[in-house]
């Protein structure tokens, strides 16, 4: 009885479930039993202002909010890193220094256009859709038939307005069908960004793990026409003024305390097969990290060299890592919890009750004969999608292909748009010198993997002759070392001026004459006759078994409340705060602080340097109105909330509707999270809103920026 007693108070469970906006009303009682105070519909509402309509899709891959009355968008770091990197240069390097308009003229326009959209509504139409998929069985006809719906929807919905996104959303493995409607505006621009030492502070050593003190937020605004309507970017526009904006509250959190978040989580897997589990256990994952770890240790090497490189590299290396270190991660923790074991307990289950059923009889057999076939491929996708196709030569002589074949077809506007791309490409590509020669180091890397890992009896014409050439097998790494050289010498993509010339006369025998070509025409080949085609079998069927099995799972269980799995589509998760037993006796506080901070720093470190303006205030324990009641300046803190990738940026929010926190990152213990929910585990990492105003307010000086916010003390 005891027992029982206190593992209920001392584990307060996490509240797994990412649920649909307009179906709260199930969750309201539950909610308001941990703490909210507001009802369903003040979160979602068609008809007049709601919690929704300050919630962003932002750009598509991370979420912001809107925290002004004036369309201030609150979202992290890391999800405007692309745009911060872009717009820093070596003299005005605003990624290192941070920055913050001084006012709304100094709110810089980005490179790349930026894309917020916010929800107007959701509509259930399973019904519609499953009588329009009734008579079709084969799953590549289906998806056809989800095209041309989606069509259709976006016609109706729509109705004709060109700034409404229209999305038909696929849930329960096709089981159910929801049409959203989201308003997207084009006009983003940035407000401010801390330096990214504090931004980005703990780098990959600390990325995906507690205890945690990152200040993981940036700004931007969201800019409208004059009728508050979506316009391209223009110097006419005015700012968005939101339907609604969240307070920020400044009261401070302690642990249990409700808390909810609102985002656009992007892809979960958790009903996912216990075969196809352990295929990425043994094939995938591996091969992903591997591919992705020399790209990595290339870049570091010639980013410590050069200021410029870094600024070219900064993004896309944080993209690379953030996903390395993920799947690395993952592989251990499905390990660690046998994540595997527990999905066969529940196949068993399932197998038993549905084993005179002619509908579900076949399931875990047909998926594992499908998984079989494919498994001797599977790394070679990988290899390629992550590993070689990515070297910028390989780019080139991709690009020669598509100009080939366009070529060779005689069709002029297929020529012209090839050559226009190619021509794009030539234009884009870095010349930095640094970044061919770490190109050519990295081709040679992933080239050598390859030989060795992927079974010869699927190595392409090329390579196998080059093998003979270069006598691969009696020394590999000179054999490749010598191949690559010459690979990279023969061609004239190393030069503008040269390859722009050879694009200008090039023909089909110049062409073929390239070995960037026979290489990218051989991985081409082997690529969409051989690999895509097994992936395309693999994956129809472990679609078709998998929309079989999620309704069979919801027969067998009537009474378990399911949800589906992320699809980027807008959810909410609500739990408390809480820390965790990372393992036995080892209990990790729910808040981090400025001392931690002072703690890790390292001056001159690449991630855990520190801006010399935050230890001055540090001394001086200058925390202005953003210290908690314990003096102390809060940095991080954990909640239990159910989110994943895309949920980045997402406002953490507390039982009367106020932002207390920028959820921005997972934890170590729980990254097989997207696969299986452990409870005791998984946990939610945030920004603590204090952290973020006092960055802004006395860090960055800029309190203009502040006073725009609705504050709640
Ligand atoms: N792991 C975080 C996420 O996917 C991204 C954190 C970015 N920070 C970094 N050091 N790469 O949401």
């Amino acid at each position: 009885m005891i027992i029982a007693f206190l593992s209920q108070t001392f584990y307060v469970l996490a509240d797994e479930g990412m649920w649909i906006l307009s179906l709260l009303k199930k969750q309201e009682a539950a909610m308001q039993a941990k703490g909210l105070k507001l009802s369903a519909d003040d979160i979602y509402n068609v008809n007049s202002s709601s919690l929704k309509d300050a919630i962003v899709w932002f750009n598509g891959g991370c979420t912001g909010e809107i925290i002004s009355d004036q369309g201030l968008v609150l979202t992290n770091h890391h999800c405007g890193y692309d745009a911060i990197a872009s717009l820093s240069t070596t003299s005005d390097n605003i990624l290192d220094n941070g920055f913050y308009a001084s006012n709304k003229q100094n709110e810089r326009k980005t490179k790349d256009p930026l894309s917020v959209s916010i929800l107007v509504s959701i509509d259930d139409v399973t019904d519609k859709v499953l009588a329009e998929l009734e008579s079709i069985s084969d799953f590549a006809l289906r998806a056809t038939k989800l095209r041309e719906l989606s069509t259709k929807y976006t016609a109706e919905y729509g109705k004709g307005d060109k700034n409404l996104d229209v999305r038909l959303y696929d849930m329960f493995k096709g089981n159910q069908f929801f049409v959203f409607v989201y308003e997207k505006f084009t006009d983003v621009r940035l407000v401010g960004t801390p330096p990214q030492n504090v931004g980005k502070f703990g780098g990959d050593t600390d990325n995906w793990m507690w205890p945690r003190h990152t200040g993981d937020f940036s700004l931007f605004r969201i800019y409208a026409d004059k009728n508050n309507k979506p316009a391209p970017y223009s110097e006419e526009n005015v700012p968005y003024k939101p339907k609604h904006h969240l307070p920020v509250s400044l009261k401070g959190i302690s642990e249990g305390d409700f808390a909810m978040i609102i985002g656009f989580p992007g892809r979960t897997n958790r009903y996912e097969f216990a075969d196809a589990v352990q295929l990425g256990l043994d094939e995938t994952n591996g091969a992903i990290v591997d591919m992705r770890n020399i790209r990595l240790t290339e870049w570091r090497e010639i980013m410590n060299q050069d200021l410029q490189t870094r600024l070219d590299l900064s993004s896309q290396y944080a993209r690379v890592a953030n996903y390395w270190k993920y799947f690395i991660g993952q592989t251990e923790q499905l390990n660690r919890l046998k994540v595997v074991d527990a999905k066969k307990q529940e196949e068993l289950a399932f197998a038993q009750w549905g084993a005179n059923n002619e509908q579900y009889r076949n399931v875990l057999s047909d998926v594992k004969i499908a998984i079989d076939s494919y498994k001797p491929f599977a790394k070679h996708l990988y290899y390629l999608s992550e590993g070689l196709f990515n070297s910028e030569l390989v780019k080139f002589g991709n690009n020669l292909v598509a100009y080939y074949k366009a070529l060779e077809s005689g069709n002029e506007e297929q020529i012209n748009q090839t050559k226009e791309r190619f021509i794009k490409l030539i234009n884009d590509a870095d010349r930095n010198p640094l970044i061919w020669s770490a190109d050519q180091k990295i081709f040679a890397r992933m080239l050598t993997k390859y030989y060795n890992d992927i079974p010869k009896n699927q190595h392409p014409a090329f390579i196998k002759n080059a093998a003979k050439k270069y006598k691969f097998d009696k020394n590999l790494d000179a054999g490749i070392a010598k191949f690559t050289a010459d690979f990279y010498k023969k061609n004239p993509f190393t030069s503008k001026t040269n390859a722009l010339k050879f694009v200008e006369k090039a023909n089909i025998k110049s062409i073929a004459k390239l070995d960037a070509f026979k290489f990218s025409n051989d991985l081409i080949n082997i690529y969409s006759d051989v690999i895509i085609p097994e992936y395309r079998k693999y994956s129809a069927t472990l679609g078709a078994n998998g929309n079989v099995y999620m309704r069979g799972l919801m027969e067998m269980q009537p009474n378990r409340v399911f949800y589906a799995d992320a699809n980027s589509s807008i959810r909410l998760t609500y739990g408390s705060v809480e820390g965790y037993f990372s393992s036995d006796a080892i209990k990790y506080k729910h808040f981090t602080t400025m001392r931690g901070v002072m703690e890790k720093y390292v001056p001159g470190d690449m991630e855990f340097d520190l801006p010399s303006r935050l230890i001055e205030l540090e001394a001086r324990k200058e925390y202005g109105q953003y210290a908690d009641k314990d003096g102390s300046l809060h940095v991080n803190f954990l909640s239990n909330n159910d989110i994943t990738g895309g949920n980045s940026g997402s406002p953490v929010i507390d039982g009367e509707g106020n932002i207390i926190g920028l959820a921005f990152d997972g934890n170590w213990e729980a990254m097989s999270g997207d696969i299986y929910f452990d409870a005791k585990y998984k946990r939610t990492i945030n920004v603590d809103i204090r952290y973020v105003l006092w960055c802004i307010d006395i860090l960055g000086q800029a309190p203009h920026i502040v006073k725009e916010m609705t504050i709640v003390k």
